[in-house]
């Protein structure tokens, strides 16, 4: 069988890093005003369950170091085929991160739970925008589902899928 049609033939699910920064590990109790009542554990439950309706695999972690972070980006490539990444605070102030995603290549989705730009002006600036491929921001933890969602039907569409 021409090498080609093997690739096309492929059934590997596109596989997502969802990669969430400090503090988040604190949803549910954090400012629930701002950011909800969902626990991380509960996103990415729910994460899980719409990976699998969209036909990829997905696998989430947590960190409160910006080193980590840096350290699962940059290991992506191979084992990963996209990115969701909310950073936190290291949104605003990581060119790590930013230099991780640059090196790497992967498409990703910056994610928010709330909507940085109607906040305080320090969230404003995001140092990591210029390498995501789009931004989902405001939507609470339904936020990361709706990244999930735009990455796979844009970078990884079924066939026959419409865009
Ligand atoms: C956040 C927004 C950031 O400004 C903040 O530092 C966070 C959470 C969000 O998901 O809304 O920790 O990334």
């Amino acid at each position: 069988m021409p090498e080609g049609l093997v690739k096309n033939l492929s059934t590997t699910a596109p596989r997502i890093l969802c990669i969430s920064g400090p503090n988040l590990q604190l949803l549910g109790t954090r400012e629930p005003n701002v950011y909800g009542k969902e626990t991380l554990a509960a996103i990415h439950q729910r994460l899980a369950a719409r990976a699998a309706e969209l036909g990829v695999t997905i696998e989430c972690k947590q960190s409160n170091h910006e080193g980590a972070i840096v350290d699962w980006i940059g290991e992506a490539p191979g084992r990963f085929d996209g990115l969701l990444l909310n950073p936190g605070a290291y949104t605003h102030t990581s060119i790590a991160i930013y230099d991780a995603l640059k090196a790497v290549g992967l498409p990703c989705v910056e994610v928010h739970l709330s909507n940085p730009d109607a906040r305080e002006a320090f969230r404003r600036r995001s140092r990591i925008a210029a390498a995501c491929m789009a931004r989902v921001a405001g939507f609470g933890g339904e936020s990361y589902a709706l990244a999930l969602e735009g990455l796979v039907r844009t970078r990884f569409p079924r066939p026959g899928q419409k865009g």
